[in-house]
């Protein structure tokens, strides 16, 4: 056994958003398993062996939040969420139960529909910019367009989307226990989900919200708390995280332009820039969990109840795992070992339509607006990277053409 490596961490600060992509190199290395005194005290796992086993033990490393069965549980979220994600913060036997509700709308025929709605929302999102020779990238297109991919999958009219987005948009900028944090706002919006949710017990449909609304776990209707929760993370895990690393993409590319005859033409060469790029980028830094056993893990001692953070971020610069892990490589053999989308049972449902999005999204900006200029003054950052991380805001300026195309 060694001693308990404490270190300077919180991932909440300014100053983990400024250093995390040097310090999380040196984590990785040096000390893989930290323990923080921030927010009661956690864990930081920063290898990828170490958040890979972790992601993937779900016996030693809960998700569960309010489990009656595991009364130290505290979610996904450090500090834990004043509600419960029911999927996300759940653990087996009734995790896979429920996640098999949602499952279909994720496969792969499904996201292939699904990408014909995203694509309108992309054709629709150029229309009304594509005359103005301005724009943010973040509101004007890549929040809107994946916030109305969001809103037509799980059911609800895509015209709604700021009524349903916004909120969760604020709450992603700030911890739970902020002053700020829009706790009434999302619970109005819980409202809301509420009335869809019975609306479609009587009417169902084939969508998310009929789905949740009808269907079994484990032989048990789900409660409507359950329904709420599981709402909650189809709608607000999938914008403001396609949006991050739409925009990170973008970025990039402003400097590597040559790319773009080939990127156009080789979907296998966009796909690993994306993947690249999200190595480097997590909309998502981490995921916590509570230990549910006494163990020992790199020489640690983690205790039950002991707060755990899984740092994707970290995991995805392991020098042993990523070679010249800071760099944007293209032919990297093992670019999709990465942990944005996290890993082991948990691992997310939308990823697959998320990488279409972004697809779609970055083809759409090279083919209509290939001059296209950043104003890197005003790019803004997520004020904090501990919920959704990347970028939140980001103008720029093109050269204008005809709506009437
Ligand atoms: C680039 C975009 C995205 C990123 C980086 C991302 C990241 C993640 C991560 C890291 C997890 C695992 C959390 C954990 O293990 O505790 C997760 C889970 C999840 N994500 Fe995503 N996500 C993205 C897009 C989406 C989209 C588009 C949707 C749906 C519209 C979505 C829905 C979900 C759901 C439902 C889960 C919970 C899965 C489960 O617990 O079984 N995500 N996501």
């Amino acid at each position: 056994m060694t001693d308990k490596c404490i270190i300077n961490f919180d991932h909440h600060t300014p100053q983990y958003r400024d250093d995390w992509d040097v310090k999380a190199q040196e984590r990785a290395s040096k000390c893989p398993v930290a323990w923080s005194e921030a927010h009661g005290g956690y864990w930081i796992l920063s290898s990828h062996e170490d958040v890979k086993r972790a992601a993937g033990d779900p016996d030693s490393f809960s998700s569960a939040h309010n489990s009656p069965e595991k009364p130290w549980s505290k979610g996904i979220l450090i500090p834990e969420l004043p509600y419960t994600l029911a999927l996300s913060e759940s653990d087996p036997p009734i995790h896979p139960a429920r996640r098999l509700i949602e499952a279909p709308f994720f496969a792969p025929m499904a996201v292939r529909q699904l990408a014909d709605v995203a694509k309108r929302h992309v054709e629709e999102a150029i229309t009304r910019i594509i005359d103005r020779g301005e724009l943010d990238f973040a509101y004007d297109f890549a929040m809107r367009v994946a916030a109305k991919t969001t809103m037509e999958l799980v059911g609800i009219d895509p015209e709604r989307w700021e009524e349903f987005m916004l909120s969760a948009h604020k709450a992603s900028l700030l911890p739970s226990d902020h002053p700020d944090y829009p706790i009434e706002e999302i619970r109005q919006v819980q409202t809301k989900m509420r009335e869809l949710l019975t609306e479609r017990k009587a009417n169902p449909r084939k969508d998310i919200l009929s789905a949740l609304a009808t269907k079994k776990a484990l032989g048990e209707p789900l409660t409507m708390d359950v329904q709420v929760g599981m709402l909650s993370a189809a709608i607000f895990g999938g914008f403001g995280t396609v949006m991050s690393a739409t925009l990170s993409v973008l970025l990039w590319l402003e400097n590597n332009r040559e790319l773009y005859t080939q990127l156009l033409e080789d979907d296998a060469l966009l796909d690993r820039l994306i993947e690249e790029t999200l190595r480097l980028n997590p909309p998502n830094h981490g995921t916590a969990r509570t230990v549910a056993r006494d163990m020992e893990l790199n020489g640690q001692q983690l205790k039950q109840g002991d707060r755990v953070l899984l740092s994707w971020a970290a995991a995805n610069r392991d020098p042993a795992v990523f070679e010249c892990p800071a760099e944007v490589r293209l032919d990297r053999p093992n670019g999709k070992e990465h942990f944005s989308f996290g890993g082991g049972e948990h691992r997310c449902l939308g990823a697959p339509l998320a990488r279409v999005e972004i697809r779609q999204m970055v083809r759409a900006v090279i083919t209509h607006m290939p001059d296209y200029k950043i104003d890197r003054e005003r790019l803004r950052y997520y004020p904090s990277f501990a919920n959704t991380a990347g970028i939140s805001s980001m103008p720029a300026t093109f050269t204008p053409k005809s709506s009437e195309r």
